[in-house]
């Protein structure tokens, strides 16, 4: 007998229904008819998708819980669709010593709601062969606060200690960002400056210098929050030459432009910030893209409120993404698989998430389902997560995530949140 037998389930748009039969939090079986379950769910043929996996998220836990914690961050990923995170090291303290990461990984298994893993950032270099060990799900360098001598070092280490071990990047130059941040700020407090004072050209000499360090050491790499052309042309160039680098592309990035910043001011203020018709990229380009992250980076309203100089950068983005991405499923301008492979399955294979990404069977039964004939207008006030703006607030979408599993039990319903257990998943 088996604990849970979800009835009449649409794996996509054109398919048949099925059942998935779920044991012990694991898919057992995915059958046409219905097997004896102690509860049994009759999901009416809406599409059941791999619960979302987001590769980049900001839970401010622990020290700056007052933007946001594991329970109110998590509560939002669950509530987005997303059933895995893996969450950055720039807390307070930050996570860069064995000490940190197991006391973060404490955090986690008490507040959260979904599962995770943790990104590690790169301080004291003595620290990386532990942290290696630990299983971090990368080592993440924030390259706009790091001298170039001192990512090399970083590299060389991590290569060193852990030849697999993933290193991911925020790509921006911190002496280009420092110098056009000193012009600009002479020219006044436009919300628009901003983007000019981390140019797109800041962007790609990172990307420049990130690969030819992954190429110099044979070191994996994921450029976060790609924002530009010509950085998507470089990074495709380069894997092209063999050279094992992949991509992310966050939502605001994705479907915003810098004319947002007029519009929305500082809750559209994000690093990389968002860039001109020119240089911005779009669906088009999603076919390149490796992963959609949101980069949910919460901050409180009052500190948003500071001039655009002062105001933290960031924006939450796990309760828009899903609804944002089925909308134009709905318009037919992507399809189901496009969110499958860059939110579901790409996540899982790039940082080696085990049993998850896939409705298989043997998988963790991690699983949103979506109604895509919902319809609702953006209302950040609505939000699970403690920050309560968003630069998609008042759109129309049509298409919404409904229910939440994970492991094979309901964390959301109808936008209801319930407790759970989260795990490490490493
Ligand atoms: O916009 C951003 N916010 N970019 C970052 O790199 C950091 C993040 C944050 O932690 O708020
Ligand atoms: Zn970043
Ligand atoms: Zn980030």
């Amino acid at each position: 007998m088996l604990d849970l037998c979800l009835v009449n389930c649409k794996l996509n748009t054109d398919s048949k229904e099925v059942c998935l039969g779920i044991e012990d939090g694991k898919i057992l079986s995915i059958k046409k008819l219905p097997s004896k379950a102690d509860v049994t769910l009759d999901l009416q043929g809406k599409i059941v998708l791999p619960g979302l996996i987001d590769v980049h998220v900001h839970f401010r836990d622990p020290g700056l819980t007052h933007k946001e914690d594991f329970r109110t961050g998590s509560s939002a990923a669950a509530a987005g669709g997303f059933t895995t995170v893996l969450d950055m090291p720039n807390t307070i303290p930050p996570t860069d010593t064995p000490l940190t990461f197991r006391e973060k990984i404490k955090i986690g298994q008490k507040k959260s709601l979904v599962d995770f893993g943790l990104h590690v950032g790169v301080g004291d270099l003595s620290h990386i062969e532990e942290l290696a060990r630990l299983k971090p799900a990368s080592f993440k360098i924030f390259m706009d606060l790091l001298d170039h001598t001192t990512l090399t070092d970083a590299f060389s280490k991590i290569n060193e200690v852990n030849s697999d071990c993933i290193i991911t990047l925020h790509a921006e130059d911190g002496q280009l960002v420092r110098q056009f941040t000193e012009i600009m700020k002479k020219e006044g407090s436009d919300p628009e400056l901003y983007a000019k004072a981390r140019p797109a050209q800041a962007e790609i000499k990172a990307v420049e210098d990130g690969i030819s360090l992954a190429k110099k050491y044979k070191q994996k790499i994921h450029f976060c929050h790609v924002s530009t052309k010509e950085s998507l042309k470089q990074i495709k160039h380069a894997q092209n030459r063999g050279i094992d680098v992949t991509s992310e592309i966050t939502p605001h990035h994705l479907f915003l432009d810098s004319i947002y910043l007029k519009k929305f001011g500082n809750h559209a203020k994000t690093n990389p910030p968002l860039r001109d018709r020119m240089n911005h990229l779009n669906l088009n380009y999603l076919p390149e893209i490796d992963i959609i992250g949101t980069d949910h980076a919460p901050h409180t309203l009052e500190e948003k409120e500071e001039n655009i100089w002062n105001a933290p950068p960031g924006v939450p983005g796990l309760e828009t993404i899903l609804s944002l991405l089925l909308t134009k499923v709905n318009q037919k301008k992507i399809g189901l698989n496009d969110i499958k492979r860059l939110l579901c399955e790409n996540p899982s294979k790039i940082f080696s998430i085990p049993h998850k990404g896939f409705i298989s069977e043997g998988m963790d039964a991690d699983m949103v389902v979506v109604d895509l004939k919902k319809e609702c207008v953006i209302d950040p006030d609505t939000f699970k997560s403690k920050a309560k703006y968003s630069p998609f607030k008042g759109l129309n979408v049509r298409g919404m995530p409904v229910m939440t599993m994970v492991r094979g039990k309901i964390v959301m319903d109808q936008g209801n949140i319930f407790k759970n257990k989260g795990q490490f998943v490493y």
